[in-house]
Order: structure tokens, then sequence, then C-alpha cells
């Protein structure tokens, strides 16, 4: 079981666009373990955006993760990592492919919708920016007998 952070980010709130999405990961099977609704401070999207503070697009992009609140979610499942990377797909909506949720719903690099942690390392790091441990409300949903075999 793997467990990675995922942000619902500025434009997907302003868009009305977070029950659907929510809705994309729950039809997946994956189990949502944390969620709230926050803004980003300039401190927070520096830390979690590290690797590109020096980048040219970097004062955009703080400008647009701390426009408006954002819903984090940790989400677990089996290859959770993987397999969410694969459902938002390509950074840029431009790029992204049709059934992907930036492919459907986003027509932007910067305004992609969605973040989430790109390896396990960064799912510890960006976790622990977001949730203390007593936020974490772990389940074991009642359908799981019935969403994968014993041996999965
Ligand atoms: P995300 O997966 O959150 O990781 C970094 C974010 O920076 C990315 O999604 C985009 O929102 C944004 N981003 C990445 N590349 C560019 C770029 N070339 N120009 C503007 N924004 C970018």
């Amino acid at each position: 079981m793997e467990r990675t952070l995922v942000l619902l980010k500025p434009d997907c709130v302003q868009r009305r666009l977070v029950g659907r999405i929510i809705a994309r990961f729950e039809d997946k099977s994956l189990n949502i373990v944390a969620m709230k609704l926050m803004n980003i401070t300039p401190e927070l999207s520096k830390q979690h955006y590290a690797e590109h503070v020096e980048k040219p697009f970097y004062p955009g992009l703080e400008k647009f993760i701390t426009g408006a609140p954002v819903v984090a979610m940790i989400v677990e499942g089996l290859e959770a990592i993987r397999v969410i990377r694969d459902m938002l797909g390509a950074t840029s909506g431009l790029k992204a492919a049709a059934g992907t949720i930036r492919g459907d719903y986003s027509g932007s690099r910067q305004m992609n919708l969605v973040h989430a942690s790109d390896g396990p390392d960064a799912a510890a790091r960006e976790i622990a920016l977001y949730f203390t441990d007593s936020e974490i409300c772990a389940y074991e949903p009642v359908a799981t007998p019935w969403l994968r075999a014993d041996d999965e």
C-alpha cells in the first residue's frame, strides 16, 4: 500500500471541479485518508516547490498556487503514486492524453488542476509538509474484498 500527496489546485477549486476530480479517485478504488481545504502561503510554496524556486516560471507558479484555496489530500492505494500520476497525465494540459484528468479538463501548462507526488521520497516529504500524523484517518473500506484479490 502506498500513500501520496494530492493537491487540487486553485484553478480546480475556482472552476468547481473538486467533486468531479475526487470522484475519479474514488471510482479507481483509491482511499482518501486525509483531506482539507487550505491556503498555501508563499513560504509553504517555496518549500513544496523547492526544486523549482530558481526557475523562470516560479514567480508565476507561486502567484497561482497562493491565489485561492487548494484541497490537500493523502490518497492511499496499491501503487498509488504511479497510478495517480498516470491518471493526471502529462504536466501540460495541452500535451496530456485525452482520458486523463489534465487531458480532459486543462488547456494550460501552469494551470494543470492537480498535483501529485512523483515518487516515494517526494510523497513522504510532501505529506509531512501538509499533514500531521493526527490528521490522517486510516480505515479499511468495507468493499476491499470486492476491489482486489487477497494476494495483490
Ligand atoms: P506540478 O505537478 O504541481 O509541479 C510543478 C508545477 O509547476 C506544475 O505542476 C505546473 O503547475 C507548473 N509548471 C511546470 N512547468 C511549467 C512551466 N514551464 N511554466 C509554467 N508553469 C510550469
